[in-house]
């Protein structure tokens, strides 16, 4: 075939130089590069070494030059706030010039680490173009994380400056987010030297003096900050994403290869020129946030829609729509959870007649498995393309997809397309060998990565290789489970490890036990990720309770969910936990989860051959019929 995409396929794997230097043409480089792919360190890969160039220039100010001051950069919509704002490219330069001006006031130079714990609002963005302005790194943290894990990133970014506000509006309910943050500080052994508190009308935050700075005055007080050159290879951010354990980790993404592969992604991914509308439902604090609300479409050149609400409940499931007709939008970037909710509450989508769509292209999801009931219902009644893609926090961006600006495959239900040009996506069974088409087995990539993607764990050289780079020498372990079809359609079907995706959020099983382990009447403990119609998958909690405890059991459920509450936050949804007699392990003491997520799902299982006492997992099913789990024996 010679089609679009298997031209740049093909070029991509065979000149990966040549493909990404064209593309590099693009960006606006203060000096160019000494070599595309820097092979030098491997498995250490670097793009555009040698290369210097200021990520903020090239996401504002040259709109700016080039006649697009002003056009409106950012849509920010908050129904609960009851607030549009357009900010245009020109104001977008100077908000962040003086914000960039007030974090160098405080002493934030390149190389230096902040941190970002906002909610959805224009003031996340400029924080992170400003540190991006100065050759800062930051790191921003999901608003729905407790104190906990706040104080887990603060310790190990060692931030000089923490960027927050008042309080997020989260659906109809307003969280006060000063008091976690000053709780997090509290609990880090590192103490930043100030913050920044953006007060927002809806609470009043107590400021501590002499350490916490209010943003407009800081900002009126402020002289507007130049770009500073940067290397190509600096560390543009840090993003925590969940890991095996309670200790995340931080995924690191440079200034040139990022820039270079987003800007790509806009025109062969998404088909979206400059100067459109482009809208990514998701949060600054996740990957898609800082890629598709923040940088991408800034890069590009178009308008990207911040919007401070939820797909159902602000006000109703006609939300997407309302926002899609007011502002103009022509692609939209979600997760299909957002979709579940919208087709709970409105299932023949009889709010959408309510306004005009003609204008809307393309749907793109991502995050978590596309169910394809969920798929072929947006189809049916949004009438455009409906486009899964497979892409992780490490990636930074698609992995595979079907690529609209360049060919446009049928949709295979169920798949998210083909490998994106850039990514060499194989199928390994255990013993490292390719399976045939239709075969199940661990989806890796052959080194090197493309642009964008983490060269590097913040501070953790060697997890990094442990993590991704070992288990399948010269290549990237993605930790996900699937097949390629004859058709070179991929099926992402199950995470390998203990990652499991709630309502498109990424949390990790093994932090959630290392939390329920903590409590003094929990002997052991597991947890699994059942499925579940809405947010995809609920986590749900074992305890074996150490001998002797005579508290009720109903006490210490309500106990372990309150701790994983305040532990790791909201977002974790943990809400669910039984108790049990004992868990079923192999012989040699390993948990069965992958069995007991099985019966929970009802799904067919085998018993495990290596299992310890096979008569176990008839009580662990009659504990999960009794909490409406698993079906009656
Ligand atoms: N700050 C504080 N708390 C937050 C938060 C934030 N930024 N985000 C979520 N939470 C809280 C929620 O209020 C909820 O708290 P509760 O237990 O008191 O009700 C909890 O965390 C779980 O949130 P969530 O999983 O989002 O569930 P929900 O029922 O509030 O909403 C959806 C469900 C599907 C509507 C919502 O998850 C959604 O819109 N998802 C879109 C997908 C998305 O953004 N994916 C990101 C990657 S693309
Ligand atoms: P995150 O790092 O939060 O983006 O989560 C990445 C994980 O989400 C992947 O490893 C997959 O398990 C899952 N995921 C993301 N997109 C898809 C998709 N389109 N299809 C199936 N799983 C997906």
């Amino acid at each position: 075939m010679n089609n679009a995409y298997d031209i740049a396929y093909r070029r991509s794997l065979d000149d990966p130089s040549g493909f990404w230097g064209e593309a590099a043409a693009d960006i606006k480089w203060i000096k160019t590069w000494d070599k595309v792919l820097d092979e030098s360190k491997a498995p250490f890969y670097r793009w555009f070494s040698g290369a210097v160039v200021n990520t903020c220039y090239n996401a504002v100010d040259r709109h700016v030059e080039e006649g697009r001051g002003a056009q409106a950069a950012i849509i920010y919509d908050s129904p609960v706030a009851g607030v549009v704002r357009h900010i245009s490219y020109a104001e977008l330069q100077d908000l962040t010039a003086r914000f960039a001006g007030v974090l160098a006031g405080l002493g934030v130079a390149k190389g230096d680490r902040v941190i970002i714990y906002m909610p959805m609002v224009p003031e996340a963005a400029v924080a992170m173009l400003a540190c991006a302005r100065l050759g800062a790194i930051h790191s921003v943290v999901f608003g729905g994380f407790a104190a906990n894990e706040l104080a887990t990133r603060i310790n190990d970014a060692a931030p000089k400056v923490i960027v927050s506000a008042s309080c997020g509006l989260e659906g109809q309910k307003v969280i006060a987010y000063k008091p976690l943050l000053d709780q997090a500080i509290e609990l880090a052994s590192h103490k930043p030297a100030h913050t920044v508190i953006l007060a927002r009308p809806q609470v009043v935050a107590t400021m501590v003096a002499g350490r916490d700075l209010d943003w407009a005055e800081a900002v009126a007080g402020a002289k507007p900050h130049a770009c500073v050159p940067v290397a190509a290879t600096d560390p543009l951010y840090i993003l925590y994403t969940s890991g095996t354990t309670g200790q995340p980790k931080g995924v690191v993404r440079d200034n040139g290869g990022h820039m270079v592969a987003l800007k790509w992604s806009m025109k062969y991914v998404y088909n979206v020129a400059p100067g459109e509308v482009y809208w990514a439902a998701s949060d600054v604090g996740w990957v898609v946030g800082h890629s598709y609300i923040v940088y991408a479409p800034l890069l590009h050149g178009c308008t990207t829609v911040l919007y401070e609400g939820k797909p159902v409940g602000t006000p109703d499931a006609g939300a997407f729509w309302r926002v899609i007709a007011q502002h103009k939008v022509q692609t939209l970037f979600t997760a299909p959870t957002a979709f579940r909710a919208i087709k709970r509450d409105d299932p023949e989508a009889l709010l959408l007649k309510q306004y005009d769509l003609s204008h809307f292209r393309t749907l793109f999801l991502a995050g978590e498995r596309s169910d394809p009931d969920t798929l072929q219902w947006a189809e049916r009644y949004l009438k455009v393309p409906v486009i899964d893609h497979w892409w992780q926090t490490e990636t930074g961006w698609a992995i595979c997809a079907n690529c609209m600006g360049l060919q446009q495959f049928p949709v295979k239900h169920g798949s998210p397309t083909k490998a994106v040009p850039g990514w060499n996506v194989q199928v390994l069974d255990e013993g490292h060998h390719n399976c045939p088409p239709g075969q199940v087995g661990a989806l890796v990539v052959k080194l090197p990565l493309p642009p964008g993607t983490l060269p590097t764990l913040w501070n953790a050289d060697q997890r990094f290789i442990d993590s991704y780079l070992y288990e399948y020498p010269g290549y990237y372990k993605t930790a996900d489970a699937g097949f390629i079809d004859e058709d070179g359609y991929v099926y992402v079907m199950s995470r390998t490890d203990d990652i499991i995706n709630v309502a498109g959020h990424r949390l990790s099983t093994g932090a959630m036990e290392e939390v329920l382990a903590s409590h003094p009447d929990v002997a052991e403990c597991a947890v699994i990720g059942v499925h579940d119609t809405m947010k995809g998958q609920l986590p749900l909690g074992f305890l074996v309770l150490k001998a002797g405890v005579t508290k009720p059991a109903e006490q210490i459920l309500k106990e372990v969910v309150t701790l994983v509450r305040e532990r790791i936050g909201p977002v974790a949804a943990f809400k669910t936990a039984t108790i049990v007699q004992r868990l079923p392990k192999t012989r040699s003491g390993k948990i069965l989860r992958g069995t007991m997520q099985k019966i929970a799902d009802h799904e067919d299982y085998k018993m495990p051959a290596t299992i310890d006492d096979p008569g176990i997992l008839d009580e662990i099913e009659d504990s999960l019929t009794a909490i409406g789990y698993a079906r009656a024996r």
